[in-house]
């Protein structure tokens, strides 16, 4: 039987994601009960980090002992990956030590071929064009707080990247509608957007994305690996922060998310990430409930 991985968004159906949110809402309960949900017992998760992380280790880190197994965090400058094993190897032989791997890192094709040669699930912690696990805790976040996310509107207000594509992603499986509003040269690449994918609106003026959302939401103007660019990026972006001017745009109710690490006076001011329509630390913290529902999903499949 083909091996189940979190690898993008689509990798999942709406049937999976419904099931994979109901359970983060029990263990989440579990979690602040201190009741014990041992489901992951004596399994074991490798970490593999080409990139930096606060949230993503810990919440995988925390989550997997929370389960009642283990985490063991890699590097690439400590293990073997950073002195040029292939990726193929390194995945089989990790994959024959534990039970499910979690990897960030650069290009989607790393971790595609990474998932091609592990016997056990692959989930994306981040790659250049995708962060799954990051959105799922954004769409939970967004039903916590106002309930069914089909038929809203999100907007997104920075460059093309990994989290605008899993954005485009959920918005096709859930149902729901997100406008875009990226500088010029930082465009959507239409070779990362499923064919059909109808479920989103190109805005040049930001502040005209924003208008009638119900979730606005934004991010580094610079993601990992493009620090090269950050000058040209700056300029850029002018005009891109979002601000109180831009939230009133939005509905009255609208929630405003950054999957964070962010820059205030960038690409939000102090004012909006800091204020009372912010979510952002409930979206942090919902990491680590929706990925223990992932990590129990993928190695166990559905509970009764
Ligand atoms: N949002 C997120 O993935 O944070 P880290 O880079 O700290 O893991
Ligand atoms: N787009 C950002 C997200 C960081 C969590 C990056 O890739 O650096």
């Amino acid at each position: 039987m083909a091996i189940k991985h979190f690898l993008q968004f689509s990798d999942f159906t709406l049937d999976e994601f419904d099931y994979v949110i109901e359970r983060s809402r029990i263990i989440k309960r579990k979690f602040k009960n201190y009741e014990p949900h041992h489901t992951l017992l004596d399994r074991t998760l490798v970490m593999v980090f080409e990139k930096n992380s606060t949230r993503t280790r810990l919440s995988f880190e925390a989550g997997m002992h929370q389960l009642g197994g283990a985490a063991i965090y890699l590097n690439t400058r400590d293990s073997q990956l950073g002195r040029g094993e292939p990726v193929e190897d390194a995945a089989q032989v990790m994959s024959r030590m534990c039970d499910i791997i979690m990897v960030r890192t650069f290009g989607q094709d790393i971790i595609d071929r990474f998932a091609g040669h592990s016997r056990v699930p692959v989930i994306n912690g981040l790659t250049n064009e995708h962060h799954p696990c990051q959105v799922l805790a954004d769409v939970f976040t967004y039903i916590e707080h106002r309930g069914s996310i089909k038929d809203k509107t999100v907007a997104w207000i920075g460059d093309a990247n990994n989290m605008l594509y899993s954005w485009l992603q959920a918005a096709q499986i859930f149902g729901f509608h997100v406008n875009v509003s990226t500088p010029k040269g930082y465009e959507i690449d239409q070779s990362l957007v499923a064919s059909g994918n109808s479920n989103y609106t190109f805005f040049a003026n930001p502040s005209d994305a924003c208008a009638g959302a119900d979730l606005v939401t934004t991010d580094v103007w610079t993601s990992m690996g493009y620090e090269e660019e950050n000058a040209a990026r700056l300029k850029a972006f002018d005009g891109w922060i979002v601000d109180a001017e831009k939230m009133k745009r939005a509905n009255a109710d609208a929630l405003f998310m950054h999957c964070l690490p962010a820059h205030r006076g960038e690409e939000v001011a102090a004012e909006v990430i800091d204020g009372p329509q912010s979510v952002v630390w409930d979206e942090a913290e919902n990491r680590l409930h929706v990925q223990k529902a992932l990590l129990e999903y993928l190695v166990l499949g559905k509970l009764n």
